[in-house]
């Protein structure tokens, strides 16, 4: 480890000093003063010096869940509803105390950057996301947004000066709550024109337009929505900070985890139809129950699932519902939707493929008809990048923190972010591993652990 640090050192005086020799060139430059500055900074003095304001970054997470649309301790936040609005002033507002030049997008996803030395290089971005499904935590996403602003701060305070610029993002709606779109914000950002193009005739349950909907929270989307897409490069590396959702990190006593893929998610919807009629009166070989062919499809997703023989796959059936849905009738129509990931994205291809194959022979044994099978998303995995990985691997051993390497089996803007930038994630633990419920915590130290991790990753990125 001590060879490690010195190699920092080094990279760190070779730097000071070529900014030495360069500045001499440019008496205006603006950032020769900073640098001069800078050529004192050792990274072994700042090691110890990288310190998270663990209460005051506490303090913003519990204002910042105030703003809610449901009673403490769960918090709604629903994107550009009223609260949602007054929260993003309040992130735009911590970026601007930073110091951080904020802007933001056509749809709202908010950047606060902190310019480098060589601001012509692709920054590095940190950032997740701040909106909330009903009735759920204050630390899911938020923790990625106040604490990548806070390791601004640490590594402001502990003197060190970026060379590539490092910038905070907070994205917009990574949940799906009220568009039925989750991770609007970095799909768009990845250069979605599917998404573009639904984004024109989406409306919310209130037949409410996206466009009417950003309107009211100050984004007026008359330019064309491509202006929001970013160019492959535009970043040398995007990483997240976020809690667990799951109990591994807790169970195990292990600070950090650092994500070496994210799973390939997938969801589809099914319908069949059957003639339904009375529930006394058909006698059983008279019946098509859409019901039960329903049913029969719910166990044969789980079957494909555990046929996969892999830990990774997992399948869903989260929604079954029957119409007409009376006690004395048979069901005439049912609907399924099915979510399906693995981190292997030919082996959960392989198991939609035998869900519609089984779709489609319940549908004939049953003489029902299928009258829908939609794959709604079908998204590849994603994998962090090594060097990414190795900063943050190498920041924990620095750090003494202990560390584990991980899938992270829910999907998060990261995975979008993946298709333009190399990409990482942190995690941390979290209560029980509970997530989407207003019993969702993580400990402050945790919290400030996962700070500083994020913080000495984004400084070796940085002068990377
Ligand atoms: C939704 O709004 C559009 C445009 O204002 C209108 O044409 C349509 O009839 C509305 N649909 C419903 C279900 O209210
Ligand atoms: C199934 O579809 C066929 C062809 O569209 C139709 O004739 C039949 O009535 C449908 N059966 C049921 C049970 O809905
Ligand atoms: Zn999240």
């Amino acid at each position: 480890m001590a060879s490690k640090i010195s190699a920092v050192i080094l990279s760190l005086s070779f730097f000071s000093s070529f900014v030495a020799i360069s500045s001499q060139n440019d008496e205006y430059d603006p950032t020769i003063k900073t640098m001069e500055q800078f050529s004192g900074y050792q990274i072994h003095d700042s090691i110890s010096s990288l310190s998270v304001h663990t209460q005051n970054l506490q303090r913003q997470i519990d204002e910042l869940s105030s703003f809610s649309d449901t009673p403490a301790p769960s918090v709604t936040r629903v994107l550009y509803s009223e609260k949602d609005v007054l929260a993003r002033g309040y992130i735009k507002k911590l970026m601007g105390l930073s110091g951080l030049s904020v802007r933001e997008d056509a749809v709202g996803n908010i950047f606060g950057r902190w310019v480098g030395s060589q601001p012509e290089l692709a920054p590095v971005l940190t950032g997740s996301h701040i909106d909330a499904i009903p009735y759920s935590g204050k630390y899911d996403g938020v923790v990625g947004v106040l604490g990548a602003i806070e390791a601004i701060n640490v590594l402001k305070r502990s003197g060190f000066k970026p060379k590539r610029s490092l910038e905070v993002i907070m994205f917009t709606s990574e949940e799906p709550t009220r568009f039925g779109i989750s991770c609007l914000g970095s799909r768009l950002l990845a250069g979605s024109e599917e998404l573009k193009e639904l984004l024109k005739k989406t409306v919310d349950s209130q037949n409410i337009s996206f466009s009417d909907a950003a309107t009211f929270a100050g984004y007026t989307l008359n330019e064309d929505l491509s202006s929001v897409f970013l160019e492959k490069g535009s970043y040398s590396a995007f990483i997240e900070l976020h809690i667990e959702q799951g109990p591994i990190l807790e169970e195990e006593g292990i600070s950090i985890g650092i994500v070496t893929a994210i799973a390939a998610p997938a969801s589809i919807k099914v319908d069949f139809e059957g003639n339904g009629g009375h529930a006394g009166a058909v006698l059983m070989p008279k019946r098509n129950d859409a019901g039960l062919a329903a049913a029969e499809l719910a166990l044969a997703v789980e079957k494909h699932v555990l046929e996969s023989g892999s830990i990774d796959t997992v399948g869903t059936v989260g929604i079954l519902e029957l119409h007409p849905g009376a006690i004395n009738s048979i069901p005439s129509k049912s609907h399924l939707e099915i979510d399906t990931r693995d981190i292997d994205e030919k082996r959960r291809n392989l198991v939609i493929e035998k869900i519609h194959k089984s779709a489609l022979r319940i549908s004939k044994s049953r003489e029902v008809n299928l009258s829908e099978f939609k794959i709604v998303n079908q998204d590849p995995p994603a994998l962090s990048e090594d060097s990414i990985i190795e900063a943050t691997e190498s920041a924990c051993q620095e750090l003494k923190l202990s560390y584990k390497k991980m899938i992270s089996r829910a999907y998060h803007d990261s995975l979008f972010m993946a298709r333009i930038s190399p990409m990482g994630m942190i995690f941390i633990p979290c209560y029980k591993g509970y997530s989407h419920k207003p019993e969702e915590f993580a400990a402050p130290e945790d919290v400030a652990n996962g700070v500083k991790v994020l913080a000495l990753t984004l400084g070796k990125l940085s002068l990377s």
